[in-house]
């Protein structure tokens, strides 16, 4: 059985099979999707909203809800795509505005560019660099530094989970 999934705002619409996670439907349609922790449901870069649909998706685990209590932008309505199994049709899905800090070599190369899009933290989504923001070596260096953060967090968040 396959079940149809709306992903706005780019209007698309994915077919996933019984129990496929949400993520698929995104990577499928070419959004990027950072993937930081693996699919683990610990770094919040799949999070995105369902605007209708709630009913049709799996329930909640206890990491995603650990995970999403420390996202700054989250809702009642968030769920983190790599831990949401689709179970029925109906469902469409707000992916947040904003690129997630990526590879550093590519925010290297804007330099002395603006930037087109909001930089959002990995972790938190907070705004990290604002759409427009003239990008400087400053800039780059505070955004590496929370990379550096970025991969404690995960580490820290790691062995944690491997004490449950
Ligand atoms: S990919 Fe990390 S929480 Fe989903």
């Amino acid at each position: 059985m396959t079940w149809t999934v709306r992903l706005e705002p780019i209007g698309v619409t994915a077919t996933l099979a019984d129990g496929q996670p949400l993520i698929e439907a995104l990577v499928d349609h070419g959004l990027h999707v950072l993937q930081e922790c693996g699919r683990r449901g610990m770094c919040a870069t799949c999070h995105v909203y369902i605007e209708q649909g709630m009913a049709q998706l799996s329930p909640k685990n206890r990491r995603e809800e650990r995970t999403l209590a420390v996202v700054t932008t989250a809702q009642p309505h968030s769920r983190l795509a790599c831990q949401t199994k689709v179970l029925g049709n109906g469902v469409v899905v707000r992916v947040p505005q904003g690129m997630y800090l990526d590879v550093m070599e590519d925010i290297e190369a804007l330099i002395g560019r603006r930037t087109e899009q909001d930089l959002v933290h990995p972790i938190t989504g907070e705004v990290l660099v604002e759409t427009g923001k003239l990008i400087t070596r400053s800039i780059v260096d505070q955004l590496r530094a929370t990379r550096i953060q970025v991969s404690e967090y995960l580490r820290q968040t790691r062995e944690a989970s491997f004490s449950d």
